[in-house]
């Protein structure tokens, strides 16, 4: 039996941070053995806010070797840049076509997103799920390793591939639905600033998250400068205390140490004992990423030739399910 494929990516806007981490990378490098994957670089999505045409490229490259850093695995996984593989923007269109408006306007994301840019909003930022939802029905993905914060799109790419199916079918299933893999623990990393609020590559505070590419110096700043509270014992899990669980939490995922473990290690502490404890721990943790980053990056060819390869592997795949849904469409194919 064929394994069963997966499908996701990241925006190459800004550094990636430890939420980006433990949401999303560090599952897919979980469990990539398991499955057939592609991971792409999520390039298209990245102009759906204003964007820095400059750094663009140099961007997605980055976040290519930082999949590699990252522990991806090219036995398993093809990686390749989204815009690379034109038949994402071309099923966007088609798909657009049967989604209905106000399944978008009524997005999450979209709200948010809607809300900061204020009058400035694009076309772009609306459609970005149907985009996303493109990415993954191309790639007839099984499952989709996302954060949290992503799972509302899923179901929206799920609600398409039935209206699809439904309108143009004629009873085959020429869409696959995704179903999203959400792990619980690293779901939703925490501002460093604020408890209640998700780490976001938008926060104008550079104090808000950990990037992966942190310096041990930036490391350390920033979680001295952490917000806390003043009581002390630490523990897991009291609403009351947001930024003490999101602390606790992100020891856990990174030192790899089991929540019990780490909830009685805790037990007793105060902030002057547990702040220098959980710097040394993030800076050992990125340091082997950093360094692999460090030689993906210096070897350009290298890392054009990974990318020449997942294009190479992803558009095949693409192109024939564009093909698929064009023909169930009533189109022609080119001759
Ligand atoms: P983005 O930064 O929007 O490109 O997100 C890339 C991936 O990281 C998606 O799977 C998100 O769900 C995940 N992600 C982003 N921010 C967080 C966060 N604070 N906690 C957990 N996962 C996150
Ligand atoms: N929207 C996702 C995010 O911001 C990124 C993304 C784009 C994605 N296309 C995807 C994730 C397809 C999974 C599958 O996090």
């Amino acid at each position: 039996m064929s394994r069963q494929r997966i499908l996701s990516g990241v925006q190459p806007t800004g550094n990636l941070h430890l939420g980006n981490y433990f949401g999303a990378i560090r599952n897919w490098v979980e469990i990539q053995s398991q499955f057939e994957n592609y991971f792409c670089v999520v390039d298209l999505h990245a102009i759906t806010v204003p964007h820095n045409p400059a750094t663009l490229a140099q961007d997605s490259y980055s976040i290519a070797a930082l999949y590699l850093a990252c522990g991806i695995d090219l036995q398993y996984a093809n990686i390749f840049i989204q815009s690379h593989v034109s038949a994402h923007a071309e099923l966007t269109w088609l798909l657009n076509c049967i989604t209905p408006l106000n399944w978008l306007t009524d997005m999450i994301q979209y709200k948010e997103k809607a809300q900061k840019q204020g009058e400035n909003v694009g076309v772009g930022l609306l459609d970005y799920p149907v985009l996303m939802a493109a990415d993954i029905l191309l790639y007839q993905a099984d499952k989709v390793p996302v954060g949290e914060d992503q799972k509302q799109h899923i179901e929206l790419t799920r609600d398409i591939v039935d209206r699809f199916n439904h309108l143009f079918g004629k009873g085959e299933k020429v869409l696959k639905s995704p179903e999203p893999l959400i792990r619980k623990e690293g779901a939703r990393v925490m501002s460093l600033t604020d408890g209640t609020k998700k780490m976001s590559k938008s926060d104008p505070s550079e104090l808000s998250r950990i990037n992966l590419l942190d310096s041990p110096e930036e490391i350390t700043k920033k979680i001295k400068k952490c917000k806390t509270d003043p009581q002390r014992g630490l523990v897991f899990d009291d609403p009351e205390r947001p930024e003490c669980n999101n602390l606790l939490t992100m020891y856990m995922l990174l030192s790899g140490k089991s929540k019990q473990e780490v909830a009685d290690e805790c037990a007793d502490m105060g902030w002057g004992q547990f702040k220098p404890l959980l710097t040394e721990t993030t800076i050992n943790a990125l340091k082997p990423i950093q360094e692999k980053y460090q030689a993906v990056m210096d070897d350009r060819g290298y890392l054009e030739s990974v990318l020449r390869d997942g294009r190479e592997k992803a558009e095949a795949l693409a192109v024939s399910t564009l093909n698929e849904v064009k023909k169930a469409m009533g189109y022609s194919l080119p001759i």
